[in-house]
């Protein structure tokens, strides 16, 4: 998760401890058999993404509502949800194609519930497509060094590890910088 200069998050967490992922919520889990369709992520679902990302976010910053208006209405934005049939948002992913043009990729979360159903997975290869439309060829993006589920994810796609980011977070957590070259 990128942190965005011009915006302030909604609320800092108190403290870096390890970054639980998978702590559970009272939804109930749907079924393995659930699919999921990739869709564009438009401002038109603002609320119900700015939602899921503040359940997503519990032990981090989670964007504000300002940031995601900004972030779902930039011409540069290159972003995607995954919906189940019943039309609800299960995961999502927003890239910004810089003006260096990067492929950065701001942010990506999915569902406690709907986790670890290869959804990340398919949200980051529709975002990295969408950015090859647009001729990007390198992606970047930041993580938490504490958030290992996210730096797997990202490692199983091809990214590496470029750089340490000391006090990245506000919160004075530190992160990661990755990158990954597009064929
Ligand atoms: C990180 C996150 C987006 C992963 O979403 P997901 O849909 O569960 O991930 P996927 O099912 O696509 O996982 C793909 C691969 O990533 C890795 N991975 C994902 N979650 C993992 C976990 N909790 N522990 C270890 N590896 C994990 C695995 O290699 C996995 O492949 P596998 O299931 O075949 O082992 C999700 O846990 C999340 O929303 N976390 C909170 C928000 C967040 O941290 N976002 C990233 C900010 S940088």
């Amino acid at each position: 998760m990128a942190v965005l200069k011009k915006f302030k998050s909604r609320w800092w967490s108190q403290s870096d401890a390890e970054y639980d992922s998978e702590k559970k919520e009272r939804t109930p889990t749907p079924s393995w058999g659930t699919s999921y369709d990739i869709r564009p992520l438009t401002i038109s679902q603002l609320d119900e993404c700015w939602r899921l990302d503040q359940r997503c976010f519990i032990d981090g910053e989670a964007y504000s509502r300002e940031t995601f208006d900004y972030l779902l209405t930039a011409p540069e934005s290159v972003s995607y949800r995954a919906v189940t049939t019943g039309g609800v948002m299960a995961g999502f992913v927003i890239g910004l194609v810089e003006p260096d043009h990067t492929g950065h990729v701001t942010t990506v979360g999915v569902a406690p519930e709907h986790r670890r159903r290869n959804l990340a997975k398919r949200l980051m290869w529709q975002v990295e497509d969408g950015f090859r439309k647009r001729n990007v060829r390198l992606v970047r993006l930041e993580v938490r060094t504490l958030n290992t589920p996210a730096q797997k994810l990202y490692e199983s796609l091809g990214y590496t590890i470029t750089q340490k980011l000391p006090k990245y977070y506000s919160n004075g957590g530190d992160g990661l910088l990755m990158l990954k070259s597009l064929e």
